[in-house]
């Protein structure tokens, strides 16, 4: 959907929204609006019993001609809102003009809302609220028409620059709904090769993107990500992308992805339940690539790159066994006991890749990593794992900024030694059990080389059942606010 400022106008659309409080102040327009729909606004509020509660809504339908609907939405009280409540605002917006199956309005902001930065949020709600994915539909829904919310033109007093002002939001949708549509695509269209596809048409945007092959991979030594790939038909790839838009010779900030296209477990192969869902297993790395696409459209002053490691994880004739020991790029031999716990395998290789390729400030991966972090958290927190305080500090207060909530788990020598192996330098399940996401992190340690590093094991907030007020039912696409806003604060 568009959303738009535009001038005052003095033809009035046929739906009309206003954005009130809880005082119930009204947009400067309102006895414009009142005269046209031939509507006392007090007085109808009155009568309905509207108090102006937060995301409390009134639909009036008029009798008139030119204005034939007018919607009123409350935002409650302004000081008392966050982010997150302020996109749920928007959201409200979305869905209760969806509801009424209108398509276009115009929208009036009571002018103790409109310079409120918490405004914005609020638009960015309504644009996260219309997200689809429905390519793959040939019918529409015959009974009911479905109409959506499509354009929604804001009345403001100087249109230009607050429409300036709001780009920067229309570029973290963007980099969010790349995101989304990456982990929507089914794994049979979205391989390892068509990602790689996709992030190339980043180069559109400034960014340079390489992707590496199989061949390439095996030259450098790679051989934890390769033997993940090898029960695939479809070859693995390595996707790097640079945007760099601060100053020459700064270190880059890295971003780290597990893109597994499809996890069926390999020979350790998943029982089918579980296997419903790990399409998303590419959730990380579609947030890398949205990330860097919100940075370059956005123009951030900063320099980033991110690194994806692409892979199917399947089972075959030529797939890994559990009890493979394979070599990593960094030296560092793994017995492989469970071929289903092959993310942190991926990202051994990217990780030391990054940190070897690149010399970065620091690393952030982000990974589908461990179905543990769901018994720990749900859908509410991703897990955070650092070996850097600072870094910590700032990811969990971007969590709490923007509602993309992350939560630190520790690391500990003892953990670490769980993951020592009898014939190889480590092995890639913990020898006891529990603490699953623990030992996956104290795993990609081992590939960190003391870089400052952080690990979001986003498996439980990939994915949800039921829509937020940041973000829709299904692929989250976690991560793109948090670490824009954590780019934005200390970065930039
Ligand atoms: N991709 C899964 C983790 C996952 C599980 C993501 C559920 C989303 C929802 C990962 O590759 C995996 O299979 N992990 C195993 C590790 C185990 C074999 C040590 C797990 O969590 O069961
Ligand atoms: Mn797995
Ligand atoms: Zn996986």
């Amino acid at each position: 959907m568009e959303i738009k400022f535009i001038k005052e106008i003095s033809n009035y659309q046929e739906n009309i929204l206003i954005l009130t409080n809880d005082q119930l102040d009204l947009p400067n327009s309102a006895e414009n609006i009142e005269k046209i729909a031939g509507i006392n606004l007090e007085q109808t509020l009155k009568n309905r019993d509207f108090k102006g509660k937060k995301e409390e809504s009134l639909f009036i339908p008029t009798s008139n001609e030119k204005i034939k609907n007018i919607v009123l939405i409350s935002a409650g009280k302004i000081e008392e809102l966050t982010i997150p409540n302020a996109m749920g605002i928007g959201k409200k917006i979305y869905n209760s003009l969806s509801c009424k199956k209108i398509s276009s309005a115009t929208l009036y902001v009571a002018p103790s809302i409109i310079d409120n930065s918490l405004f914005s949020d609020m638009l960015m709600g309504t644009l996260i609220a219309s997200y689809k994915f429905e390519k793959y539909k040939t019918k529409k829904d015959e009974d009911e028409e479905k109409v959506t919310l499509e354009n929604l033109d804001v009345i403001h007093a100087s249109p230009h620059t607050k429409q300036l002002d709001f780009e920067k939001y229309i570029h973290i949708y963007d980099g969010i709904k790349l995101a989304k549509d990456l982990v929507n695509e089914p794994p049979n269209i979205l391989t390892p090769a068509e990602f790689a596809n996709r992030c190339k048409e980043l180069e559109a945007y400034g960014i340079e993107v390489q992707v590496l092959d199989k061949v390439e991979m095996k030259a450098l030594g790679m051989g934890s990500l390769l033997g993940v790939a090898q029960g695939s038909h479809n070859e693995p790839k390595l996707g790097i992308m640079h945007w760099n838009g601060g100053e020459k010779d700064v270190r880059p900030l890295a971003f780290v992805g597990k893109g597994v296209t499809f996890d069926t477990g390999g020979l350790s192969l998943k029982p089918a339940n579980s296997m419903i869902g790990m399409k998303y297993d590419m959730g990380g790395a579609a947030v890398v690539t949205g990330l860097l696409k919100t940075l370059a459209l956005r123009k951030a002053k900063v320099n980033v790159v991110g690194v994806i490691g692409l892979v199917e994880n399947m089972p075959g004739g030529h797939a890994q066994r559990p009890e493979d020991v394979v070599k990593s790029m960094s030296g560092q031999t793994i017995e492989v006991l469970n071929t289903d716990a092959e993310g942190r395998l991926v990202l051994a290789d990217a990780l030391w890749y990054t940190q070897s390729m690149y010399n970065p400030e620091f690393m952030i991966n982000l990974a589908t990593l461990t179905g543990a972090i769901t018994v720990t958290f749900a859908d509410q927190y991703a897990g955070l794992f650092s070996n850097n305080d600072d870094i910590s500090k700032k990811l969990y207060d971007a969590g709490i900024k923007t509602g993309e909530k992350v939560w630190r788990l520790p690391l500990d020598k003892e953990y670490d030694k769980m993951m020592d192996s009898k014939i190889a330098d480590m092995q890639n399940i913990g020898t006891k059990s529990g603490a699953g996401s623990i030992t996956a992190a104290q795993f990609l340690q081992r590939f960190v080389n003391n870089f400052p590093w952080a690990h979001l094991d986003i498996a439980g907030v990939t994915n949800i059942d039921k829509a937020t007020n940041i973000s829709t039912a299904g692929a989250t696409a976690f991560g793109i606010r948090l670490l824009n806003q954590f780019i934005e604060d200390h970065y930039e």
